[in-house]
């Protein structure tokens, strides 16, 4: 395919974590760089996904910023790059029911993401048990065929392909399938995807959830704050800097970091790391990357006015509409609900 539809978007519930930052934010700005000569750069607020649970703060000044985000984190800013929020493209939710209507309970059932969200609620709405059937009608409206998520968001885009196979087999070929998730782990440079872990608990991956403070890192944190948090994160009793995320994820945790925020690839700094037997200073390494990163992120930020993406959204949402229309129509004539 000569022009390929890049697309991501992030929930807006609270401040971004480095997790979110180096497994979508910044992968999709490096990528959106490279390719926006190329391909068509969606970058969108799932506002609609952010209604499914609670909202610190408030939605409006949280959707602006998040889209300051991916200027302050080096966009470059070209006529294929579009920015646009869900509820302003009605096609989302149109599209949705009818994907829900192709869907079957089982693949929904299978959702580990529901599953981690519902755990232990004697009440759950059913925005969270739909919410990837929307997630599919965001990539399929486009035709997105590298979507850059982290590792966790996987399972979603193997369903949102599943639908357009069913879709196309069913009714009519008119759903571009994404790439695999092996596929968009290649395109995004890493090996299986990108799985940023918790500081304090490097089993699980880092959270906005996580109880601790000095279990993520969170885009506002100040140069202090990064390094007592990375100086403090947990390691093992091995001795032995080594790539090993199973008996090692603490500190496979900290080379993956080290890679992503510097823009290097993995093996080159597992081949600089590995042997060496200071975990003090392959911290003291990774929290002078992550300061860096994060200081220069938040002057440029500070620097964006709200203008500015108020612009961008009226001409991407223009845009956005136009093409998403095109094929809900398209899916609603092989539905029977259009000539
Ligand atoms: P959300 O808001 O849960 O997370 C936003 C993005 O951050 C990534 N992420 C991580 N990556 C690596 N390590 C971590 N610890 C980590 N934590 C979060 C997520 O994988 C995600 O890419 N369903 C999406 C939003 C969405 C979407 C879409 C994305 C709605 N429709 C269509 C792409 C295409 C979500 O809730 O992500």
């Amino acid at each position: 395919m000569t022009h390929p539809t890049i697309l991501t978007g992030l929930r807006i519930n609270s401040d971004f974590t480095l997790g979110n930052f180096l497994g979508a934010l910044l992968p999709m700005v490096r990528l959106a760089n490279s390719y926006s000569d190329r391909a068509e750069v969606n970058i969108f607020v799932p506002d609609l996904h952010s209604i499914i649970s609670e909202i610190d703060g408030e939605l409006q000044p949280n959707l602006i910023r998040s889209l300051k985000y991916y200027l302050a984190a080096g966009l470059n800013l070209t006529p294929k790059v579009h920015f646009y929020r869900q509820s302003r493209v009605p096609a989302h939710c149109e599209l949705c029911w009818i994907l829900n209507c192709v869907a079957s309970m089982g693949d929904l059932n299978r959702m580990t993401q529901f599953k981690d969200k519902s755990d232990g609620k004697s009440s759950v709405n059913v925005g969270i048990f739909d919410y990837p059937v929307l997630m599919a009608a965001d990539i399929l409206l486009y035709d997105a065929v590298y979507i850059p998520v982290g590792e966790d968001q996987f399972q979603h885009i193997e369903l949102a392909r599943r639908l357009a196979e069913k879709f196309n087999k069913q009714y009519s070929e008119i759903f571009t399938l994404p790439a695999t998730p092996q596929e968009q782990a290649k395109f995004m440079h890493t090996e299986n995807g990108i799985r940023i872990r918790d500081l304090q608990n490097p089993e699980k991956k880092m959270s906005k959830s996580a109880a601790s403070d000095h279990s993520k890192i969170m885009l506002s944190d100040d140069s202090q704050t990064v390094k007592k948090k990375i100086m403090s994160a947990t390691t093992d009793s091995i001795g032995k800097i080594q790539y090993d995320m199973f008996n090692q994820p603490g500190i496979s945790n900290l080379l993956q970091i080290e890679a992503l925020t510097n823009d290097l690839p993995l093996q080159d700094v597992i081949s600089t790391w590995s042997g060496e037997t200071h975990y003090g200073d392959l911290k003291q390494k990774v929290a002078t990357s992550v300061s860096a990163l994060l200081e220069d992120f938040q002057t440029r930020l500070a620097s964006i006015d709200d203008q500015t993406i108020l612009d961008l959204l009226e001409t991407g949402e223009t845009y956005a509409n136009q093409i998403a229309n095109h094929k809900l129509h398209q899916a609603q004539a092989a539905f029977g609900l259009r000539a």
